[in-house]
Protein backbone atom coordinates (compact mmCIF):
# COMPACT_ATOMS: atom_id res chain seq x y z
CA UNK A 1 0.00 0.00 0.00
CA UNK A 2 1.19 3.55 -0.92
CA UNK A 3 2.19 5.51 2.39
CA UNK A 4 -0.13 8.68 1.47
CA UNK A 5 2.28 11.15 3.02
CA UNK A 6 4.54 10.46 -0.50
CA UNK A 7 1.72 11.26 -2.65
CA UNK A 8 1.40 14.38 -4.28
CA UNK A 9 -2.43 16.00 -3.64
CA UNK A 10 -1.88 18.51 -6.25
CA UNK A 11 0.91 20.23 -8.21
CA UNK A 12 1.88 21.82 -11.45
CA UNK A 13 3.73 19.51 -14.06
CA UNK A 14 7.34 20.29 -15.00
CA UNK A 15 6.60 22.65 -18.11
CA UNK A 16 3.85 24.61 -15.62
CA UNK A 17 1.21 24.24 -18.26
CA UNK A 18 -1.18 22.00 -16.60
CA UNK A 19 -2.41 20.66 -13.07
CA UNK A 20 -1.66 17.08 -11.74
CA UNK A 21 -4.15 16.07 -9.35
CA UNK A 22 -4.65 12.79 -7.46
CA UNK A 23 -8.23 11.80 -8.27
CA UNK A 24 -9.42 10.95 -4.81
CA UNK A 25 -12.73 9.72 -5.97
CA UNK A 26 -10.63 6.35 -6.87
CA UNK A 27 -9.01 6.17 -3.68
CA UNK A 28 -8.23 3.66 -1.88
CA UNK A 29 -8.84 1.18 -4.62
CA UNK A 30 -6.45 3.05 -7.27
CA UNK A 31 -3.93 5.85 -7.17
CA UNK A 32 -4.49 7.67 -10.40
CA UNK A 33 -3.51 11.21 -11.76
CA UNK A 34 -5.02 13.58 -14.14
CA UNK A 35 -3.42 16.13 -15.55
CA UNK A 36 -6.36 19.06 -16.42
CA UNK A 37 -5.21 22.44 -17.83
CA UNK A 38 -9.08 24.02 -19.04
CA UNK A 39 -11.37 26.35 -17.04
CA UNK A 40 -13.99 23.57 -17.24
CA UNK A 41 -12.05 20.68 -16.69
CA UNK A 42 -10.87 22.26 -13.65
CA UNK A 43 -14.58 23.29 -12.53
CA UNK A 44 -15.53 19.59 -12.64
CA UNK A 45 -12.30 18.08 -10.62
CA UNK A 46 -13.46 20.25 -7.84
CA UNK A 47 -16.99 20.01 -7.77
CA UNK A 48 -16.53 16.48 -8.36
CA UNK A 49 -14.71 16.09 -5.18
CA UNK A 50 -11.63 14.59 -7.16
CA UNK A 51 -9.52 17.51 -5.05
CA UNK A 52 -11.47 18.29 -1.86
CA UNK A 53 -10.82 19.79 1.08
CA UNK A 54 -10.42 23.09 2.15
CA UNK A 55 -7.00 23.97 1.88
CA UNK A 56 -5.93 21.53 -1.04
CA UNK A 57 -8.82 23.22 -3.15
CA UNK A 58 -7.27 26.59 -2.11
CA UNK A 59 -4.09 25.07 -3.59
CA UNK A 60 -6.06 24.25 -7.08
CA UNK A 61 -7.24 27.20 -7.29
CA UNK A 62 -4.00 29.79 -6.94
CA UNK A 63 -2.82 27.30 -10.07
CA UNK A 64 -5.55 27.33 -11.44
CA UNK A 65 -5.49 31.00 -11.46
CA UNK A 66 -2.27 30.91 -12.58
CA UNK A 67 -2.60 28.52 -16.03
CA UNK A 68 -5.86 30.42 -17.28
CA UNK A 69 -4.05 33.72 -16.44
CA UNK A 70 -0.97 32.13 -18.68
CA UNK A 71 -2.73 30.73 -21.37
CA UNK A 72 -3.98 34.33 -22.55
CA UNK A 73 -3.02 35.78 -25.58
CA UNK A 74 -4.32 39.21 -25.41
CA UNK A 75 -1.63 41.85 -25.25
CA UNK A 76 -3.99 44.78 -23.27
CA UNK A 77 -3.91 45.02 -20.09
CA UNK A 78 -7.24 45.95 -19.28
CA UNK A 79 -8.89 42.98 -21.14
CA UNK A 80 -6.56 40.75 -19.20
CA UNK A 81 -7.30 41.70 -16.05
CA UNK A 82 -11.03 41.23 -16.68
CA UNK A 83 -10.57 37.90 -18.15
CA UNK A 84 -8.23 37.11 -15.06
CA UNK A 85 -11.68 37.86 -13.16
CA UNK A 86 -14.26 36.17 -15.19
CA UNK A 87 -12.10 32.75 -14.80
CA UNK A 88 -11.76 33.69 -10.80
CA UNK A 89 -15.63 33.77 -10.58
CA UNK A 90 -16.09 30.87 -12.62
CA UNK A 91 -13.55 28.38 -10.98
CA UNK A 92 -14.81 29.58 -6.96
CA UNK A 93 -18.58 28.93 -8.01
CA UNK A 94 -17.27 24.89 -8.52
CA UNK A 95 -18.10 24.76 -4.52
CA UNK A 96 -18.82 27.78 -2.38
CA UNK A 97 -18.46 26.64 1.39
CA UNK A 98 -15.22 26.49 1.92
CA UNK A 99 -13.51 29.65 1.85
CA UNK A 100 -9.96 28.62 1.13
CA UNK A 101 -10.59 28.90 -2.82
CA UNK A 102 -12.12 32.09 -3.06
CA UNK A 103 -9.30 33.10 -0.39
CA UNK A 104 -6.62 31.54 -2.71
CA UNK A 105 -8.43 33.27 -5.49
CA UNK A 106 -9.01 36.45 -3.89
CA UNK A 107 -5.33 36.39 -3.35
CA UNK A 108 -4.08 36.19 -6.77
CA UNK A 109 -6.11 38.50 -7.75
CA UNK A 110 -5.04 41.09 -5.52
CA UNK A 111 -1.67 40.00 -6.74
CA UNK A 112 -2.47 40.43 -10.48
CA UNK A 113 -4.08 43.66 -9.74
CA UNK A 114 -1.13 44.96 -7.43
CA UNK A 115 1.67 44.43 -10.44
CA UNK A 116 0.01 45.15 -13.21
CA UNK A 117 0.27 48.97 -14.09
CA UNK A 118 4.69 48.71 -13.24
CA UNK A 119 5.03 44.96 -15.08
CA UNK A 120 4.52 43.57 -18.41
CA UNK A 121 2.12 40.96 -19.04
CA UNK A 122 5.05 38.17 -19.10
CA UNK A 123 6.25 39.37 -16.15
CA UNK A 124 2.85 39.50 -14.44
CA UNK A 125 2.19 35.62 -15.36
CA UNK A 126 5.58 35.05 -13.45
CA UNK A 127 4.69 36.93 -10.99
CA UNK A 128 1.44 34.83 -10.58
CA UNK A 129 3.26 31.24 -10.97
CA UNK A 130 5.16 32.75 -7.81
CA UNK A 131 2.33 33.63 -5.65
CA UNK A 132 0.67 29.97 -6.70
CA UNK A 133 3.89 27.78 -5.42
CA UNK A 134 4.12 30.52 -2.38
CA UNK A 135 0.43 29.74 -0.81
CA UNK A 136 1.08 25.70 -1.98
CA UNK A 137 4.43 25.56 0.17
CA UNK A 138 2.84 28.16 2.88
CA UNK A 139 -0.08 25.34 3.09
CA UNK A 140 2.97 22.29 3.69
CA UNK A 141 4.61 24.53 6.68
CA UNK A 142 1.02 26.04 8.25
CA UNK A 143 -0.46 21.93 8.21
CA UNK A 144 2.79 21.15 10.20
CA UNK A 145 2.73 23.75 12.64
CA UNK A 146 -0.80 22.75 13.38
CA UNK A 147 0.17 19.48 13.92
CA UNK A 148 2.89 20.71 16.54
CA UNK A 149 0.25 22.41 18.50
CA UNK A 150 -2.01 19.52 17.99
CA UNK A 151 1.05 17.00 19.13
CA UNK A 152 0.63 19.08 22.59
CA UNK A 153 -2.71 18.19 23.32
CA UNK A 154 -1.69 14.33 22.82
CA UNK A 155 1.17 14.63 24.71
CA UNK A 156 -0.90 15.74 27.67
CA UNK A 157 -3.68 13.05 26.87
CA UNK A 158 -0.60 10.55 27.09
CA UNK A 159 0.45 7.45 24.77
CA UNK A 160 -2.24 5.13 23.79
CA UNK A 161 -5.00 7.66 23.39
CA UNK A 162 -8.15 7.39 21.35
CA UNK A 163 -8.49 9.97 19.08
CA UNK A 164 -11.21 10.65 16.86
CA UNK A 165 -11.78 12.49 13.50
CA UNK A 166 -14.69 12.98 10.49
CA UNK A 167 -14.57 13.22 7.29
CA UNK A 168 -10.94 13.74 6.31
CA UNK A 169 -8.73 17.08 6.93
CA UNK A 170 -5.18 14.53 6.43
CA UNK A 171 -2.94 14.89 3.92
CA UNK A 172 -5.14 14.43 1.02
CA UNK A 173 -6.73 17.40 1.77
CA UNK A 174 -3.86 19.66 1.70
CA UNK A 175 -0.78 20.11 -0.19
CA UNK A 176 0.49 17.52 2.37
CA UNK A 177 0.08 16.54 6.52
CA UNK A 178 -3.35 17.98 6.84
CA UNK A 179 -4.57 19.42 9.65
CA UNK A 180 -6.88 17.28 11.76
CA UNK A 181 -4.68 14.14 11.12
CA UNK A 182 -0.94 16.30 11.52
CA UNK A 183 -1.00 15.62 14.84
CA UNK A 184 -0.60 12.16 14.90
CA UNK A 185 1.99 12.42 11.92
CA UNK A 186 4.15 14.92 14.10
CA UNK A 187 3.84 12.37 16.86
CA UNK A 188 5.45 9.31 14.78
CA UNK A 189 7.98 11.87 14.08
CA UNK A 190 8.68 11.75 17.71
CA UNK A 191 8.60 8.49 17.80
CA UNK A 192 5.44 7.38 18.89
CA UNK A 193 4.41 3.79 18.21
CA UNK A 194 1.85 3.78 15.92
CA UNK A 195 0.02 0.76 17.44
CA UNK A 196 0.09 1.04 20.76
CA UNK A 197 0.75 5.17 21.08
CA UNK A 198 -2.19 6.09 18.98
CA UNK A 199 -5.93 4.72 17.86
CA UNK A 200 -7.82 6.26 15.07
CA UNK A 201 -11.67 6.28 15.04
CA UNK A 202 -12.69 7.77 11.75
CA UNK A 203 -16.48 8.22 10.91
CA UNK A 204 -17.15 6.99 7.47
CA UNK A 205 -18.81 10.30 6.63
CA UNK A 206 -22.01 9.39 4.43
CA UNK A 207 -22.23 9.91 1.86
CA UNK A 208 -18.98 10.29 -0.02
CA UNK A 209 -17.16 8.51 2.54
CA UNK A 210 -14.14 10.77 3.18
CA UNK A 211 -13.87 9.24 6.34
CA UNK A 212 -13.32 5.58 5.28
CA UNK A 213 -12.07 5.99 1.68
CA UNK A 214 -9.25 8.37 2.71
CA UNK A 215 -8.69 8.96 6.13
CA UNK A 216 -8.83 5.29 7.26
CA UNK A 217 -6.57 5.08 4.07
CA UNK A 218 -4.07 7.88 5.04
CA UNK A 219 -3.89 6.47 8.91
CA UNK A 220 -3.42 2.89 7.95
CA UNK A 221 -0.93 3.64 5.61
CA UNK A 222 1.14 5.31 8.18
CA UNK A 223 0.74 2.34 9.56
CA UNK A 224 -1.55 3.41 12.61
CA UNK A 225 -4.03 0.91 14.84
CA UNK A 226 -6.85 2.33 12.81
CA UNK A 227 -10.87 1.60 12.83
CA UNK A 228 -13.47 2.81 10.37
CA UNK A 229 -16.82 3.47 12.26
CA UNK A 230 -20.85 4.50 10.29
CA UNK A 231 -21.36 8.01 11.87
CA UNK A 232 -24.17 6.78 13.95
CA UNK A 233 -21.74 4.55 15.88
CA UNK A 234 -19.70 7.60 17.22
CA UNK A 235 -22.00 7.73 20.34
CA UNK A 236 -21.32 4.65 21.02
CA UNK A 237 -17.26 4.67 20.79
CA UNK A 238 -17.63 7.45 22.39
CA UNK A 239 -19.59 6.25 25.71
CA UNK A 240 -17.08 3.35 25.53
CA UNK A 241 -14.29 5.43 26.96
CA UNK A 242 -12.29 5.18 24.18
CA UNK A 243 -11.80 8.35 23.03
CA UNK A 244 -9.23 10.83 24.59
CA UNK A 245 -9.73 14.07 22.11
CA UNK A 246 -11.69 14.62 19.03
CA UNK A 247 -9.92 16.89 16.00
CA UNK A 248 -12.04 17.52 13.03
CA UNK A 249 -10.99 19.99 10.32
CA UNK A 250 -12.90 23.15 9.28
CA UNK A 251 -13.93 24.64 5.54
CA UNK A 252 -15.13 28.30 6.82
CA UNK A 253 -15.02 29.78 10.62
CA UNK A 254 -17.22 33.06 11.36
CA UNK A 255 -15.59 35.37 13.44
CA UNK A 256 -17.54 33.66 16.62
CA UNK A 257 -16.14 30.46 16.87
CA UNK A 258 -18.91 28.86 14.85
CA UNK A 259 -17.11 26.97 11.96
CA UNK A 260 -18.62 24.91 8.90
CA UNK A 261 -17.35 21.65 8.51
CA UNK A 262 -18.13 18.23 6.74
CA UNK A 263 -22.17 17.42 7.37
CA UNK A 264 -22.47 15.25 10.57
CA UNK A 265 -19.69 16.85 12.66
CA UNK A 266 -21.76 19.02 14.10
CA UNK A 267 -23.92 16.13 15.72
CA UNK A 268 -19.96 14.50 16.78
CA UNK A 269 -19.65 18.01 18.70
CA UNK A 270 -23.03 17.59 20.31
CA UNK A 271 -22.19 13.99 21.67
CA UNK A 272 -18.78 14.99 22.39
CA UNK A 273 -19.62 17.60 24.79
CA UNK A 274 -22.44 15.11 26.45
CA UNK A 275 -19.47 12.75 27.28
CA UNK A 276 -17.46 15.52 28.05
CA UNK A 277 -14.51 14.95 25.65
CA UNK A 278 -12.65 17.94 24.45
CA UNK A 279 -13.35 18.80 20.69
CA UNK A 280 -10.73 20.85 18.58
CA UNK A 281 -11.09 22.13 15.40
CA UNK A 282 -7.89 22.78 12.93
CA UNK A 283 -8.10 25.63 11.09
CA UNK A 284 -5.20 27.65 9.01
CA UNK A 285 -6.02 31.18 9.72
CA UNK A 286 -7.06 31.15 5.84
CA UNK A 287 -10.05 29.63 7.00
CA UNK A 288 -10.94 32.12 9.65
CA UNK A 289 -13.23 34.87 7.91
CA UNK A 290 -13.38 37.37 10.05
CA UNK A 291 -16.04 39.35 7.74
CA UNK A 292 -18.59 36.75 9.05
CA UNK A 293 -20.12 37.20 12.20
CA UNK A 294 -21.46 34.27 12.88
CA UNK A 295 -22.27 30.79 11.01
CA UNK A 296 -25.48 31.30 10.53
CA UNK A 297 -23.93 33.62 7.55
CA UNK A 298 -21.87 30.46 5.47
CA UNK A 299 -23.41 29.51 2.70
CA UNK A 300 -23.66 25.61 2.67
CA UNK A 301 -23.66 23.80 -0.65
CA UNK A 302 -26.70 21.45 -1.18
CA UNK A 303 -25.28 18.35 -3.39
CA UNK A 304 -27.14 16.10 -5.98
CA UNK A 305 -29.82 13.71 -4.29
CA UNK A 306 -28.26 10.53 -6.29
CA UNK A 307 -24.91 10.47 -3.68
CA UNK A 308 -27.46 9.89 -1.29
CA UNK A 309 -29.54 7.42 -3.09
CA UNK A 310 -27.56 5.72 -5.72
CA UNK A 311 -24.01 6.05 -5.45
CA UNK A 312 -21.75 3.25 -3.59
CA UNK A 313 -24.98 0.69 -4.19
CA UNK A 314 -25.09 -1.77 -6.56
CA UNK A 315 -28.96 -0.96 -6.93
CA UNK A 316 -30.79 2.29 -6.21
CA UNK A 317 -31.39 2.05 -2.37
CA UNK A 318 -34.49 4.28 -1.48
CA UNK A 319 -37.39 4.69 -3.43
CA UNK A 320 -37.70 6.41 -6.46
CA UNK A 321 -38.98 10.00 -5.94
CA UNK A 322 -38.69 10.40 -2.72
CA UNK A 323 -37.60 13.68 -1.44
CA UNK A 324 -33.81 13.70 -0.34
CA UNK A 325 -31.71 16.25 2.14
CA UNK A 326 -27.86 16.18 0.92
CA UNK A 327 -26.05 19.29 2.68
CA UNK A 328 -22.00 18.94 1.97
CA UNK A 329 -21.47 20.64 5.40
CA UNK A 330 -23.09 21.90 8.79
CA UNK A 331 -22.32 24.39 11.07
CA UNK A 332 -21.04 23.72 14.64
CA UNK A 333 -21.90 26.68 17.48
CA UNK A 334 -18.43 27.91 19.14
CA UNK A 335 -20.46 26.73 22.24
CA UNK A 336 -19.20 23.20 21.79
CA UNK A 337 -15.84 23.97 20.73
CA UNK A 338 -12.78 23.20 23.24
CA UNK A 339 -10.53 25.35 21.30
CA UNK A 340 -9.70 26.05 17.36
CA UNK A 341 -5.71 25.27 16.73
CA UNK A 342 -4.24 27.44 13.99
CA UNK A 343 -0.92 27.99 12.95
CA UNK A 344 0.02 30.73 15.38
CA UNK A 345 -1.71 28.59 18.38
CA UNK A 346 -4.85 27.61 19.77
CA UNK A 347 -7.75 29.93 20.44
CA UNK A 348 -10.20 29.24 23.12
CA UNK A 349 -13.23 30.90 23.43
CA UNK A 350 -13.97 34.00 23.17
CA UNK A 351 -13.00 33.54 20.09
CA UNK A 352 -13.34 36.62 17.99
CA UNK A 353 -10.89 38.71 20.72
CA UNK A 354 -8.32 35.02 20.16
CA UNK A 355 -8.67 35.38 16.78
CA UNK A 356 -8.05 39.14 16.91
CA UNK A 357 -4.81 38.65 19.43
CA UNK A 358 -3.39 36.62 16.78
CA UNK A 359 -3.56 38.75 14.31
CA UNK A 360 -6.19 37.64 11.95
CA UNK A 361 -8.37 40.70 10.17
CA UNK A 362 -10.95 40.50 7.07
CA UNK A 363 -9.17 40.35 3.98
CA UNK A 364 -10.11 42.37 1.01
CA UNK A 365 -12.81 39.77 -1.01
CA UNK A 366 -13.13 40.06 -4.87
CA UNK A 367 -15.17 36.79 -5.22
CA UNK A 368 -16.88 34.70 -2.49
CA UNK A 369 -19.39 31.96 -0.61
CA UNK A 370 -21.11 33.76 1.93
CA UNK A 371 -24.91 33.79 2.51
O1 LIG B 1 -16.37 17.84 0.81
P1 LIG B 1 -14.94 17.75 1.23
O2 LIG B 1 -14.38 16.38 1.16
O3 LIG B 1 -14.09 18.77 0.50
O4 LIG B 1 -14.98 18.18 2.75
C1 LIG B 1 -13.77 18.28 3.44
C2 LIG B 1 -13.94 18.68 4.86
O5 LIG B 1 -15.02 18.91 5.34
C3 LIG B 1 -12.67 18.88 5.62
O6 LIG B 1 -12.85 18.58 6.97
C4 LIG B 1 -12.23 20.35 5.49
O7 LIG B 1 -12.23 20.75 4.15
C5 LIG B 1 -10.91 20.59 6.08
S1 LIG B 1 -9.59 19.89 5.17
C6 LIG B 1 -8.14 20.26 5.96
Amino acid sequence: MNNALSLDTVRLSDDGKEIILLDQTLLPNECKYISIKTAGDIWEAIYMLRVRGAPAIGCTGAYAYFILADQLETEDKQEFAGKCREQMEYINSSRPTAVNLSWALNRMHSVMLGSLESMSLPQVKKRLREEADAIYHEDIEISRSIGAYGFELLEQLGKGVGIMTHCNAGSLATAKYGTALAPMYIALEHGWDPKKDLHVYCDETRPLLQGARLSAFEMQSAGIDTYVQCDNMASYTMKSGKIGIIFVGCDRVAANGDFANKIGTSGVAIIAKHYGIPFYVCAPSSTIDMTLESGDEIRIEQRKPEEVTEMWYEKRMAPEGVGVVNPAFDVTEHELVTGIITEKGIARAPFKEAFEAMGIRPVEKFVDGKV
